[in-house]
């Protein structure tokens, strides 16, 4: 593999991604990774990331010194080049301001490392310090305007550094550097391909499982269900799938998933209806963060008993991603926890006593969609928006009744139809209805109304972490709000909702 060295850079996922779409296999590990074990992983490269951090500080963050002497190649950015430079006796200066943005860069020597460059290009810089004077043992072999070195090469080792962020699309060749790195200068071949993870995670699973029989929570999502189809594939009816109906999904959603799993795929499908366990612990209940923990409870406490009644379960399938794994500081050689604040409330306790499997933990979001396709799961499943564990019940803000659920689900219908016949859909990241705890009056035909009023959001966001609102067609719009007030009885109003996050958050609740 690649091993990405986390300097605390924002973009050190980034970085892998990229890597990961060059079709080369690579991990995220801790900067301060002992070279001992490098060794033992066996990496034909490492890339060193950008970090917030100045090398001069007490408190940088330092690799173990002796990687340098195993010979393995290794690509410093921005922080990662500052480090390496520093360590092999160049000299970096804090820079008197900070530079952010576009530069344009000039090739002086467009061969191995920065072959296939023209002469400039534009790349994306953001950074503090920078190298003003190298040493002997660096080549310059680009520079901006502003930073003389720009892109170096050590003399007499396989050490490369950019001052600039090859993995962000503002750097117009970034991915160019990146693979002529991988290839050029580490030796890799694309061989990180879909149908050999399907493969070897088939084998992986054959072997774990044994005579076993292994549960898979099912939600309708893609991770679940692309975990479902790779366990189904590697292990058929040894595999027992938990769908709970909470009474708060969207029309059709248990449907869909029956006809998926039970008829097509032939699975063992526990569908357990519960709506009524949930409504009832729902009545009355409007704060968003109970509503929260009474649907978790009470989802854990249901698909425990389901699971009892299944034998021989000895195994539990989760579709963990790799994000989870590295935020949550789960990964054995990989950096510490972030902060990162999640609601999820779909986890399952390890009280339950199964041992984990999660063939997905490998893998980002993006990665997980391909391997949907390559597995034969429709298109339209692999494209799903995400829908939030607690559903529709944060969406029906206030009290949750099942008559104003219904109304949700039918004006959350046409919305959702609508996004898809125009082609929307594809260009938002999450859309939805949401139900107001507001009466406003109207008029229809020669009568007043006094009905409810429904709030449309859609976003755009690369991590949900930040999204912007969907600047949707007025027309399109228009037709919307007049379908769901024709249609759907009891709304007699429809707004649009026009804040991004942050300040605001996606869902209302
Ligand atoms: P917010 O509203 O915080 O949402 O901007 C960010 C993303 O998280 C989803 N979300 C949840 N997902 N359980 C979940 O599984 C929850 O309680 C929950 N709350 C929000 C939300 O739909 C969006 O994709």
């Amino acid at each position: 593999p690649i091993l990405i060295f986390d300097f605390g850079s924002q973009f050190a996922q980034l970085i892998a991604r990229r890597v990961r779409e060059l079709n080369v296999f690579c991990q995220l590990v801790r900067h301060d990774l002992p070279a001992a074990r490098v060794r033992e992983l066996n990496p034909k490269g490492l890339i060193f990331s950008g970090g917030p951090a100045s090398v001069y500080e007490k408190s940088a963050p330092k690799c173990d010194p002796k990687i340098y002497d195993l010979g393995i190649p290794i690509l410093g950015i921005c922080y990662g080049m500052h480090l390496v430079s520093h360590d092999l006796g160049a000299k970096v200066d804090p820079a008197h301001s900070r530079e952010f943005g576009r530069a344009i860069l000039h090739v002086h020597s467009a061969t191995g490392f920065l072959e296939g460059l023209p002469d400039k290009s534009t790349v994306w810089m953001s950074h503090g310090d920078q190298v003003n004077q190298s040493s002997n043992d660096f080549e310059m072999l680009a520079s901006t305007d502003t930073c003389p070195w720009a892109a170096v090469r050590h003399k007499t080792r396989p050490i490369y550094g950019i001052q600039f962020h090859p993995e962000v699309n503002h750097t117009e060749q970034g991915r160019l550097i990146l693979k002529n790195f991988l290839m050029n200068i580490c030796g890799c071949h694309a061989l990180w391909k879909m149908q050999t993870f399907i493969d070897r995670t088939i084998s992986e699973i054959r072997e774990k499982v044994g005579n076993n029989r292994v549960i898979c929570g099912l939600s309708g999502g893609v991770d679940s269900s692309v975990v479902a189809a790779l366990l189904l594939k590697a292990i058929g009816p040894q595999a027992a799938c938990i769908f709970v109906d909470n009474g708060l999904l969207r029309m059709g959603e248990a449907d869909a998933v029956r006809k998926m799993f039970s008829e097509w795929y032939k699975a063992d499908l526990h569908m357990v209806d519960a709506e009524k366990r949930f409504l009832d612990a729902l009545k009355d209940v409007s704060d968003p963060q109970l509503k929260r923990k009474t649907i978790g409870y009470h989802f854990i406490e249901v698909f425990k008993q389901e699971a009892r009644s299944i034998p021989n379960a000895k195994f539990l399938a989760q579709g963990t991603l790799y994000p989870d794994v590295i935020e949550s500081g789960g990964a054995v050689d990989g950096p510490a926890a972030t902060i990162k604040t999640h609601h999820n409330v779909g986890g399952l306790p390890k009280e339950l006593g199964f041992e984990l499997i999660e063939p997905l933990r490998d893998l980002f979001k993006d990665e997980v969609r391909r391997l949907g396709v390559e597995l034969g799961l429709p298109e339209e499943l692999v494209w799903r928006h995400p829908f939030p564990g607690p559903g529709l019940a944060v969406r029906c803000l206030g009290n949750i009744t099942k008559d104003r659920l219904e109304i949700l689900r039918k004006a959350d219908k046409i919305f959702l139809q609508e996004l898809k016949e125009s082609g929307w859909y594809k260009k938002t990241s999450q859309a939805f209805v949401v139900l107001l705890p507001v009466q406003s009056v109207g008029v229809m035909g020669d009568g007043r109304t006094y009905e409810n009023a429904v709030a449309l959001r859609a976003v755009q966001t690369d991590d949900f972490m930040t999204a912007d609102w969907s600047h949707l067609p007025h027309d399109f719009l228009a037709k919307i709000s007049t379908r769901i007030i024709n249609e759907v009885r009891g709304v007699n109003r429809v707004v649009y909702d026009i804040s991004s996050k942050p300040p605001a958050t996606i869902e209302w609740e």
